[in-house]
């Protein structure tokens, strides 16, 4: 009954929905990374790192592929449940992958498992005002959510590539609409990936749940990278926004620990990293 009372360490207690959203209200910076294995989650335990994201970049990463879309529920499932073996502290949030929430009820059906079988305690979408419906079916039932805005990988055959978004006026005002809906329909945490850094100080500012940023500009409540960015393992050229955090350290620790310092210090992301 009520395990997080049974706390390891009560001096580290677990990040939760609640404790995002007093970050948010303090101006206190959020520091985030993608994790596939638990070797890797108990480090970043570690290193202090507040969200822990089971992305469906491990398409890219670990399984080698172009895209996001090959990724299946039972991958992310599979490397979800290695994640958690290796956090405490950590809130760990999961991908749902490519048309896998494409009815209410699907998405709930695997919402459910992400949770159950993989340990996640959030679960993440990509999409616009047209998941609002799915959104809200998810928060009725009291499943955490993260609604991924900007640029959304797994509609990157349908977009054309992987570019910038929201740069013209009507593309930003879009965003920000969709952003407010998606609050509104229930999504505790917004993500905005790779828009200019204006905008995602504004829609920063628009929303009462915390927002996380990936080449979103400095202002974001929160930071997120791919791990395998920051640690200088992914093979060519990177996004403009990755820093490689090895540089100047001896261990992988120590990088993430530079990493964790550096969102909360407002020194990453710099100018350069900008769209
Ligand atoms: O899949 C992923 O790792 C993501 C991050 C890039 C935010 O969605």
């Amino acid at each position: 009954m009520y395990t997080q009372l049974q706390l390891r360490d009560s001096s580290r207690p677990p990040v939760n929905v609640a404790t995002l959203g007093k970050m948010k209200a303090n101006g206190e910076k959020i520091s985030c990374l993608t994790a596939y294995d638990a070797s890797y989650a108990a480090l970043i335990d570690e290193a202090g790192i507040d969200v822990v994201l089971v992305g469906d970049s491990l398409g890219m990463v670990i399984q080698g592929h172009d895209t996001t879309v090959p990724v299946t529920l039972d991958h992310i499932i599979y490397h979800s449940r290695a994640v958690a073996k290796g956090l405490f502290r950590p809130f760990q949030m999961a991908d749902m992958p490519f048309m896998t929430y494409t009815s209410r009820e699907q998405a709930l059906q695997n919402a459910v498992r992400l949770m159950q079988e993989g340990g996640a305690k959030m679960v993440k979408l990509e999409g616009g005002s047209g998941q609002a419906e799915i959104v809200e079916f998810l928060a009725r039932h009291d499943i955490p959510v993260c609604a991924h805005l900007g640029l959304k990988p797994q509609s990157v055959h349908k977009t054309g590539g992987f570019r910038v978004q929201g740069r013209e006026e009507a593309a930003a005002e879009r965003m920000r609409n969709d952003a407010r809906l998606l609050q509104d329909a229930g999504a505790d945490v917004v993500l905005l990936e790779c828009i200019p850094p204006h905008l995602g100080e504004m829609i920063t500012q628009e929303l009462h749940v915390p927002v996380i940023g990936i080449g979103a500009g400095p202002d974001t409540d929160g930071q997120i990278l791919v791990l395998y960015d920051i640690l200088d393992i992914t093979p060519g050229r990177k996004p403009r926004f990755v820093r490689n955090f090895m540089t100047g350290h001896d261990s992988p620790l120590a990088a993430l620990q530079s990493f964790d310092r550096a969102v909360r210090d407002r020194s990453y992301p710099a100018a350069e990293h900008n769209f």
